[in-house]
């Protein structure tokens, strides 16, 4: 496992893949007066991806006329709270693995350290799926607003007929879907982590330590008892079972000193 690693680069993954992105898209408008076309009209989007705000510039094809065309969509709310929480999750992580190493008595003192463990990882396992289906969502949405064959829909000169619109390249999302992916990722890490956290918590401890006698207990009878493979067999739980089976078969050959030797 490679739980505490995993958490915080996950973390890392998801925020600098989205908080990172840049994209571009390309379309061509060819007017039927060639001398007005633009073949090449690129058009640039970024995280927080406020599209309402990107804007180009296309030709009217009416004698080198141009117009100002803008995105439609606001979808910085979702890319937003899907970094935030990426970025807090991030640093929650780093500041916890540094407290639970450095402070590890004072952690438990109380049970307060394990308790607010227990409460902030279910809420940001919460946090995880909640942000990454928002962001989810909005991503497919940005995918049909800068389809190249909607931004066409746009643009005055292609509701003309005579004139011919095209799509040059599309923008690339393996980024963004990278971050999708790392999201839901970073959800079954923390969601899966509840658990050991509620271990560290005083609700297991209790059962855990009449486990454990349990366990002393067997282990006792066990040493008290080397050559009673009956009493080692209620254990059950131990899985050296085999190598017993061996040791006893060995101590057999060599002797009882030999076989507490192996012990
Ligand atoms: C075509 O559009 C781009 C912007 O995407 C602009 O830089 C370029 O100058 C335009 N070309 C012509 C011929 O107007």
């Amino acid at each position: 496992m490679c739980k505490v690693r995993c958490m915080v680069l996950f973390a890392i993954f998801a925020f600098a893949t989205c908080g990172g992105y840049s994209g571009q898209l390309r379309v061509s408008v060819d007017c039927m007066e060639k001398a007005g076309s633009n073949l090449s009209i690129g058009i640039d989007f970024a995280y927080p991806f406020r599209l309402q705000q990107v804007s180009f510039e296309a030709p009217l094809c009416e004698a080198m006329r141009r117009e100002r065309v803008f995105l439609i969509g606001d979808y910085s709310s979702s890319a937003e709270f899907f970094v935030t929480i990426a970025v807090f999750a991030f640093l929650y992580s780093l500041v916890a693995t540094i407290v639970y190493i450095l402070f590890h008595n004072k952690y438990r003192e109380n049970n307060r350290g394990p308790l607010t463990d227990f409460v902030v990882t279910m809420v940001f396992s919460f946090m995880w799926l909640i942000s990454s289906s928002a962001w989810a969502k909005a991503l497919s949405d940005v995918k049909v607003v800068t389809d190249p064959d909607e931004v066409q829909l746009l643009i005055s000169a292609c509701k003309v007929q005579t004139n011919k619109c095209g799509s040059v390249h599309g923008a690339r999302w393996s980024g963004l879907n990278t971050s999708v992916v790392f999201g839901f990722l970073n959800f079954v890490l923390w969601a899966g982590n509840i658990w050991f956290v509620f271990k560290e918590t005083g609700w297991h401890k209790g059962a855990s330590r009449i486990a454990g006698r349990a366990s002393e207990k067997q282990a006792g009878t066990f040493n008290q008892q080397p050559y009673n493979q009956g009493s080692f067999d209620q254990s059950g739980s131990y899985n050296t079972q085999g190598n017993l089976g061996q040791l006893s078969e060995y101590s057999q050959v060599g002797g009882p000193t030999s076989y507490s030797n192996q012990m």
